[in-house]
Formats: structure tokens, sequence, C-alpha cells
């Protein structure tokens, strides 16, 4: 089932916003914002069958449009940061909005994040929702005309899954991903260092002192990074680490072993003892920002009921290809072509264990 409701108005278009709630028989439902196309509630049954929002994200549209943090967005047109805001593609160098320092984040100064989506629902067994944008060429000063469709469907088996394509008219880079911040003891139930995390990723890009790669591919063993196998978030989150110190928690890309998949594999799971949710993910990608929240914190924008925005108390599990990979040789390639179509599939799947 789907339910279209009126977010609030958008000044700066005198349009109004609307949300989309989409619910399946299995308990969950999904609420997607045409603004930044951005998951704004996820609700799930715990081990008791109660529901609770597990997702971070505010009461008005106004924080949407206003707030840093990117709560549930789609990120685009390249997610993470890019070094100096600029890279040279066959020899023309790009400059972008540098909104991060001297670095450009996520998308620029009004990234995918921030535009308002076309959104197309289809009603069913497994809802759908089809999110449209087109990006002209120069926007953000990235080259080529860009046409993108999310389709967010919400499977029987409690899981939401989200496909990216996207097509240019000349070479562009392009790495989406979706910046939802998970607690899966509810949003509002604090810290997620309880919370067991394992990612199958074998190696994790160290930053320097602005969060940018410094190019090294490193191996996870015997580092705070290696999650192979099930470990808490809080168990080497403080430990005497230069990668951990800069984030001020956990903000790295981490590889997924064996690199990119033709079709979504299990890579993550996620697990929160007293609500017993479980959160799997599967992808296409070769990797995942595993973000803490470290830059959570704000006076200015509490979250949905009032509730304060603190530090670490929700985490992105944000799939895509290496941050920065136009400034690095040795990373993923994230640039289109013309004739082909950016893929990439994510599907966060949600279950109980007692
Ligand atoms: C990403 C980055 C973080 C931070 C957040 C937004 O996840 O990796 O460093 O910028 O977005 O607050």
């Amino acid at each position: 089932m789907i339910t279209k409701h009126e977010f609030g108005t958008l000044e700066s278009e005198s349009r109004k916003i609307y949300n989309y709630t989409m619910k399946n028989r299995g308990g969950m439902s999904v609420t997607v914002t045409e603004f930044g196309g951005a998951i704004v509630e996820i609700r799930v049954p715990d081990k008791f069958g109660r529901d609770t929002d597990v997702v971070g994200g505010y009461d008005s549209l106004r924080d949407y449009v206003l707030a840093d943090g990117y709560l549930g967005a789609l990120v685009g047109r390249v997610a993470n940061r890019i070094a100096g805001g600029t890279f040279t593609l066959d020899g023309e160098t790009h400059r972008l909005f540098r909104n991060n320092g001297k670095n450009s984040l996520h998308g620029g100064k009004v990234g995918w994040s921030h535009r308002v989506w076309a959104v197309k629902p289809e009603d069913g067994e497994e809802p759908k929702l089809t999110l449209t944008l087109h990006s002209p060429d120069g926007d953000e000063g990235y080259p080529g005309n860009m046409d993108v469709t999310v389709t967010y469907e919400l499977l029987s088996n409690n899981a939401l899954s989200i496909r990216y394509e996207a097509t240019t008219d000349k070479r562009t880079p392009v790495n989406l991903t979706n910046h939802t911040y998970f607690n899966l003891g509810g949003y509002a139930s604090g810290s997620i260092r309880d919370h067991v995390l394992q990612i199958e990723a074998d190696t994790y890009l160290p930053t320097d002192a602005d969060l940018i790669p410094t190019g090294e591919i490193r191996s996870v063993a015997g580092t705070p990074f290696d999650f192979r196998e099930p470990k808490t978030i809080g168990r080497d989150m403080d430990a005497d680490n230069a990668d951990l110190k800069t984030a001020g928690g956990y903000d790295q890309c981490f590889n997924f072993t064996g690199g990119a998949t033709k079709a979504p594999e299990r890579r993550i799971i996620v697990y929160e003892p007293n609500s017993g949710r479980v959160l799997t993910v599967f992808t296409d990608q070769p990797c995942v920002q595993f973000y803490s929240g470290n830059f959570l914190d704000s006076a200015e924008f509490p979250m949905k009921g009032g509730l304060p925005r603190r530090k670490q108390t929700a985490f992105c599990l944000e799939t895509q290809a290496m941050p920065d990979s136009v400034n690095h040789p040795n990373f993923t390639n994230t640039i289109l072509n013309p004739n082909e179509t950016y893929t990439h599939t994510v599907i966060y799947r949600f279950s109980v264990q007692q």
C-alpha cells in the first residue's frame, strides 16, 4: 500500500513537497520525501513484534533544506569528498564548489540531496517508488547532462531495495549512495556502540586530516577496521589509531572482499541485542563508507520529536565505489561514458533474532 501526504512548502520554489509511505504485509513501512529523495522514516518490528522508527530524520521540511548531515538523502553526482574540489578528465580540469573546507562533499553546494525529485508510485504487494532527476551539463561543475532514476521497492520479506541508474551525454564521474542513519534499537534509543557489526571487507582506505583517502589501500588485519568477524561498533572505536582519531570514530571506506559483483551479495550484517533487530545489507557495489555519525551533534537541528541530535546515535552504511576515485588512478573507475548506464543495487533487509 502507498499513501501520499503533504510534508511542507519549499519556499524557494513556491511548491508543495509530498511524502510517500509504502507499507507491506510484514509490518514494515518506508516513507520517502520528494526533497532529496530522502528516506524520512522506516518502521519495522522488533523481536517482540513492536514496530519502531529505526532511522534518523526531521519533523519538518525546513530542517531537511537547512541542516547538514544528509539525513536519509540520495547523494550525488559523486558521494563523499573530492580533493581540492577539482579533477582532470580527458585533459580538462573541472572545478567544483568547495562546500567542505577546501574539498567538495556529496555533490557540492546544491547536490542531489537538496533537489526535488519527481516521484512515481506503483502500488502492489511490493510497493515501489520511482524517483527521477535531470542534472544539467555543468551542474555543480560536473560535465554532461545526466538523467537519474532511483527505485525504492519495499519487498515482502521486509527488505528495502534501492536501485540506481544514470546516463550521461559526456564522460563524467558518478558515484551515488543513500545516506540513511540507522539505529536498530530505534532512532531515539541512544548510542550505537552495542550494535554488533560484520563487514566482509579485507581492506580499507586510510585518510588524511581532511578525510581524503591518501591513495593507500590497507589491509584491515590487526586494525580496528577488521569487522570480518562480528564485533560491537564500540569495541575498538576509541583505539589509539590515527584514522579513527582524525574522523572521531568510523568514517572510512571499506572495500568488500573480491570487489564489485554482478548481482547483489550479502556483505554486511548488523545486530542490535535489545530489540533483536538484524539489518543485512546486500549490494553489487565494491565498497561501503561506514560512518558512525561522528558529526551528528547539532544544537540547532533536533531530530523527530525534538530529540537532540547527538554524536554516534546512528550510523550510515553508504554503499558506493571508492571516494575520490577521480583523483586516484589505482582506485575504482567512477567515470561513466555516454553509451553506458551506471547501475547500483543495495538491499537493506530487516529481520529479528530472539
Ligand atoms: C559522510 C562523510 C562524513 C560526513 C557525513 C555528513 O558520511 O563520510 O564525513 O561528512 O557524510 O555529515
